[in-house]
């Protein structure tokens, strides 16, 4: 029982999680659980249900020995003495908060599910992002049990970024727990913190109070996002000004005290972290009656939204004041490269505004397409998609590149130039191609935040 975990929930944060936590602690039984059967079953097979570079391997590795997939929740808590949630916690959707706070149904479920199937005392940790406070309802839920048993809650929230989970887990930043502040809260936390001492060095494993922990993660991905929304709105002064956005953060990136990283300018953050936790932020700022501060915060998210808006007008206006059916090639519709997540993708809200503008759109993306489809699903007119992208420029007046994909880059653009529609249109939504070459090839080009490369006034003079 001490030795036997469970993770609820097999999504992108509690499948790779505990894959590694399997792979690293041999001695421990891992068992994965989820009430979607379909995903359990992919877990169960070659094609596991989410693509993440080095996961195949680290699954290959443990699955059958000491890792399990199961659609069996109840026996999952009966014999596991350590269990994370991991469910999902989308903004709500109706009532109060909506658009805002987060939907706890499928996190108290869980809690509901562990008082009702258990058999001896847990520990219960929160993996999912919550609100501030959130473990002291899970607390009152599990203490509300009649059969005299003890639950200890815990937050260690997962930092991972998609695309890199693997890497993110083998070698974390650190690693956050908080634990109450009592024998038994603090015992459990002795426990986690011996799992994570298998692979992670002690100076990486902090330990906190509950708050602090659940309070950590939803400012860490607030500060990531809102350093994305200030380069973005940069981008918009560069563009006015002729400075160049990869200069301006280069130079600003070079201060020590700001740092290099996370400076790149993009079409806008996506995913199902970011703007989402924001909005929790702002609703939990909003709850305690600190208007200014949740105003500031939600100027993160405005930004985001205006920069998506800002590239879609630039697309109509560069291309003669009216896209209506023209074709439009996207490269790319995952929220990030190396991954087939388009959850709140820029790519969506970009592609609805193209639609709106009745433009035809063909859509190219190495992982993303299946998703993209069932994105795009309810919209009437013409969107194709490809998983060839010179099938994807055929006859199409533009590109927008809208993820940054690095195989773009090693496209044949010459090849692309004479397939598309003449004066051919690139925005770089990415600034992740060869500008300067693309313009000598005959291309239009749009990067973000830096100088057009254009013959289109040539001509006119
Ligand atoms: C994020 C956090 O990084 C991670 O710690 C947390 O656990 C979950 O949320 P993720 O959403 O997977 O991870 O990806 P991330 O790499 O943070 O990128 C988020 C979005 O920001 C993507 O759309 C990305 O393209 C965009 N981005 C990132 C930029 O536009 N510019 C940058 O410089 C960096
Ligand atoms: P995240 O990105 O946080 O991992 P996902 O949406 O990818 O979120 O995964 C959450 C998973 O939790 C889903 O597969 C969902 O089916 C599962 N889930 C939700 N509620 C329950 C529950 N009560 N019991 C078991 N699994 C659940």
């Amino acid at each position: 029982m001490d030795k036997s975990i469970l993770c609820i929930g097999a999504g992108y944060v509690g499948g790779p999680t505990m894959a590694v936590i399997a792979d690293k602690c041999p001695d421990y039984k891992v068992t994965v659980v989820d009430i979607n059967k379909k995903r359990i079953e992919a877990w169960n097979s070659d094609n596991l249900p989410i693509y993440e570079p080095g996961l195949d391997e680290v699954v290959k590795r443990a699955r059958g020995r000491n890792l399990f997939f199961s659609t069996d929740v109840a026996k999952g808590i009966k014999e596991s003495g350590i269990i994370f949630v991991s469910v999902n916690t989308p903004t709500k959707t109706f009532g109060a908060g909506a658009g805002k706070a987060s939907d706890l149904q499928y996190w108290e479920k869980t809690a509901r599910d562990i008082i009702e199937h258990s058999q001896s005392d847990k520990i219960v940790i929160e993996k999912s992002t919550l609100p501030v406070r959130a473990a002291e309802a899970m607390s009152r839920i599990l203490q509300s049990n009649t059969k005299g048993l003890n639950f200890d809650v815990l937050s260690n929230p997962e930092f991972l970024a998609e695309g890199t989970a693997i890497s993110d887990l083998d070698n974390p930043d650190r690693i956050l727990i908080g634990a109450m502040r009592t024998e038994s809260g603090q015992k459990a936390l002795k426990r986690i913190v011996d799992i994570y001492a298998r692979w992670v060095s002690p100076e990486k494993i902090k330990t906190t109070n509950v708050w602090s922990s659940e309070l950590s993660k939803l400012v860490s991905n607030a500060m990531l996002a809102q350093r994305i929304s200030s380069v973005n709105s940069i981008s918009a002064i560069c563009e006015k000004t002729d400075a160049d956005i990869e200069e301006v953060t280069g130079a600003v990136g070079m201060d020590s005290r700001i740092g290099a990283k996370f400076l790149r300018a993009s079409i806008g953050f996506g995913g199902s972290c970011f703007k989402k936790d924001i909005l929790n932020l702002v609703y939990l700022c909003e709850y305690y009656n600190l208007p200014e501060v949740a105003a500031y915060w939600e100027g993160v998210v405005n930004i985001n939204e205006y920069q998506e808006k800002r590239f879609v007008k630039k697309i109509i206006e560069k291309m003669f004041n009216t896209i209506s059916d023209k074709k439009i090639a996207i490269f790319g519709f995952a929220f990030k490269a190396d991954t087939g997540d388009t959850r709140e993708s820029p790519a969506i809200y970009i592609c609805r505004w193209l639609m709106e503008e009745r433009a035809r759109l063909m859509i190219h993306d190495p992982k993303a397409l299946e998703n993209a489809k069932i994105d795009l699903k309810d919209i009437q007119g013409n969107i194709e998609y490809f998983e060839d992208p010179y099938e994807a420029v055929k006859g199409a007046h533009a590109i927008a590149v809208l993820t940054d994909w690095k195989n773009f880059k090693s496209y044949d653009y010459e090849k692309i130039y004479s397939l598309m529609e003449k004066p051919s249109f690139i925005f770089d939504g990415r600034n992740i191609l060869d500008h300067k070459k693309l313009y000598s090839m005959g291309f239009n080009v749009f990067p973000l935040g830096k100088p057009e490369q254009t013959h289109l006034s040539e001509r006119i003079i």
